[in-house]
């Protein structure tokens, strides 16, 4: 947990004295199903988290763009352009791709000092990166007083990701963090941005999130690499009838299509985004009629597809899977966002979660020699400010 009081502090060490800085908050999100469908245009059903990313923020008046973050060492002072350009150090791309966006839009930025602090694990595919580019974002959008809806805002966050970070991400992780409902969670239409939220009511069940620690490795590429390959696979499909997502596509369609995707495995990929899209809307009408053992079952269904159609899961996420899965009375586990490491989630029973966290963790470090963490999510509200 940030202590605020220690973040103005450091805030004030850092840039001196002068106006009180605004304070603002970005979760991460857990995405509970609709894995790898939101860049093929189809659903998703993520929640935020109360694990994110704290900001202060002040307008200064000496042109210069200030950016810090207690989790990182380096530091910028960076003079306000009509462009600005990626940087070498990774992170201040989050912020300085987001402040192009606004560049871009008409809204020049001025001057302005910055403090970051997260608590969501980074690389672990929680959204660590969607949860300082949306901060960066609403803070701004405050600021410069550009009155941009969040839809937009998220919109202007994913491109700062393309172009920035440099990874072909959907819209799924922009848009949870700043539309997150506590208690809910957000069923989003891809192509047309519609969404409804959600109730998950778990009732005497928690939602687990355990982390693989793996080292992120070729994570991004990969990622490209799937991207890539579905716009194959719809290539293909397109030669036979109007497709213009894959998301668009049911099964019946898919089944007529197929032949006309010669690589295997690019029919496989296509397949996945295919039965998870199919497998999204059910859990909507899982949840909505409080059915979590059909939702489990859905989450179950969709870890499997991810493994052995799109295979994004790897032995780490596969070993925690299988042993939650043993735990008695869990009724799903399943990998969440990119995959290739990064987390699982889990639906566990309260009095179950010592013994999930104790034998998941111990069965995991034997079977692969690496300490996995474990948090017990909260489904939060999305980006706003905080008083300080
Ligand atoms: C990452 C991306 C999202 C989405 C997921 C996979 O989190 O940022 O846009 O594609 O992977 O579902």
């Amino acid at each position: 947990m940030t202590d605020i009081d220690n973040l103005k502090k450091e805030f004030a060490g850092l840039y001196g004295p002068g106006a009180d800085p605004l304070l603002f908050f970005a979760p991460g999100r857990v995405n509970l199903i609709g894995e790898h469908t939101d860049y093929n245009g189809g659903f998703v059903l993520p929640c935020a988290i109360q694990y994110g990313t704290y900001m202060l923020i002040r307008k200064t008046e000496d042109g210069m763009i200030k950016l810090a973050s207690v989790n990182e060492k380096e530091k910028a002072t960076i003079p306000v352009k009509e462009h600005f350009l990626k940087h070498e150090i990774l992170w201040f791309n989050y912020p300085l791709g987001v402040l192009e966006q606004f560049n871009r839009k008409g809204f020049a930025s001025g001057g302005m000092e910055l403090l970051f602090s997260g608590d969501i694990p980074s690389g672990a595919g929680l959204s660590s990166s969607a949860s300082i580019e949306m901060v960066t974002a609403f803070a701004v959008n405050h600021l410069l007083n550009s009155r941009l809806e969040i839809t937009e805002l998220a919109l202007m966050a994913q491109k700062a990701e393309h172009d920035f970070a440099g990874v072909n991400c959907g819209i799924m992780d922009q848009f949870a963090v700043g539309m997150g409902k506590a208690g809910h969670a957000i069923f989003l239409n891809c192509t047309t941005l519609d969404h409804k939220v959600i109730p998950v009511q778990l009732g005497r069940y928690r939602l687990i999130i355990a982390n693989t620690n793996k080292r992120r490795g070729l994570a991004d590429s990969k990622y490209n690499e799937r991207v890539a390959e579905c716009q194959l696979a719809l290539a293909f499909l397109a030669s036979r009838f109007e497709v213009k997502k894959l998301g668009e596509l049911g099964f019946p369609q898919f089944f007529k299509g197929q032949d006309a995707i010669p690589d295997e495995i690019i029919r496989r990929r296509a397949r996945h985004v295919i039965s998870e899209n199919q497998r999204v809307l059910a859990s909507v009408a899982a949840l909505l009629r409080n059915d979590l053992p059909a939702f489990g079952a859905l989450m179950n269904a969709s870890h499997d597809s991810l493994r052995d159609d799109y295979e994004v899961t790897g032995v780490e996420l596969d070993t925690l899977v299988n042993e939650a899965r043993k735990i008695p009375g869990v009724v799903g586990s399943r990998m969440t966002g990119a995959g290739f490491g990064g987390c699982t989630v889990s639906i566990v029973p309260e009095e179950h979660v010592p013994d999930f966290i104790e034998n998941v963790g111990k069965n995991y470090t034997l079977q692969t020699g690496l300490q996995a963490s474990f948090y017990i999510a909260e489904i939060s509200d999305g980006v706003r400010q905080l008083t300080n």
